[in-house]
């Protein structure tokens, strides 16, 4: 299985958000995770297009863009303008779920759909077989830096299970409180992609701490 790591840039020091970037650059992750919050789905307000469309011209690598908003079908095309390769979306933030996973497949990007830890995986069973990427929030979202949610490990293997009966090959992206020590459990569980904020930003070589993860 492969073993991406998608730095969470909600932890980089947003005044050197270029040097940060040139540090993902030349490090093993191969994604950018991006987390836009609208401070009504999530209580924290982060950033939004201009910050996804900088960081465009600062990579070639995967931009992956986290929406933490209200009715994310209203900014579709937007995020594809902006450079976005993946879109995920929360499944508790747009009632039409499967006509916005299409919008996103018709403008050219893969399409993820996010589950809050009190979201159950039965939740997804309808789209499953539709998304790239099922993303289990192991905190509720909305801040970096948070405790990693003990029971979204099982969760992971539960949502690996009902992937597998719905012949989905859908990547598993997990996402809050990912560090060093828990990386291994992750990975064994079924991950594919984990997110990392404040384990790469918040350590003093962030391209050693993205080879620790990979290699946990
Ligand atoms: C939380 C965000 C995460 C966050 C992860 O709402 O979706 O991507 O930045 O940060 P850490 O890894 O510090 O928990
Ligand atoms: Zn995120």
């Amino acid at each position: 299985m492969p073993r991406i790591i998608s730095p969470s840039f909600l932890s980089a020091d947003f005044l050197h958000l270029g040097a940060a970037a040139d540090s993902v650059n030349s490090s093993r992750a191969e994604w950018f995770h991006l987390d836009v919050m609208d401070g009504v789905f999530v209580p924290n307000i982060s950033f939004g297009l201009p910050v996804v469309k900088a960081l465009r011209r600062a990579t070639d690598k995967i931009l992956d863009v986290h929406l933490m908003i209200v009715q994310p079908e209203r900014y579709v095309a937007d995020f594809r303008a902006a450079g976005a390769d993946y879109l995920t979306v929360h499944v508790e933030a747009s009632t039409h779920l499967h006509r916005t996973i299409e919008a996103i497949h018709d403008a050219g990007m893969r399409a993820g759909i996010a589950l809050n830890p009190g979201t159950p995986v039965c939740s997804m069973e309808e789209v499953a077989a539709m998304v790239d990427m099922v993303l289990i929030m192991s905190v509720d979202p909305g801040f970096g830096g948070q405790r990693f949610i003990a029971s979204s490990l099982d969760k992971i293997s539960r949502t690996k299970d009902l992937l597998l009966r719905k012949g989905s090959s859908a990547l598993i992206q997990v996402d809050g409180g990912v560090n060093a020590e828990n990386a291994a459990q992750l990975f064994a569980a079924g991950a594919d992609v984990l997110v990392a904020g404040n384990a790469v930003f918040g350590a003093a070589d962030s391209v050693a701490a993205i080879q620790q993860l990979i290699e946990a």
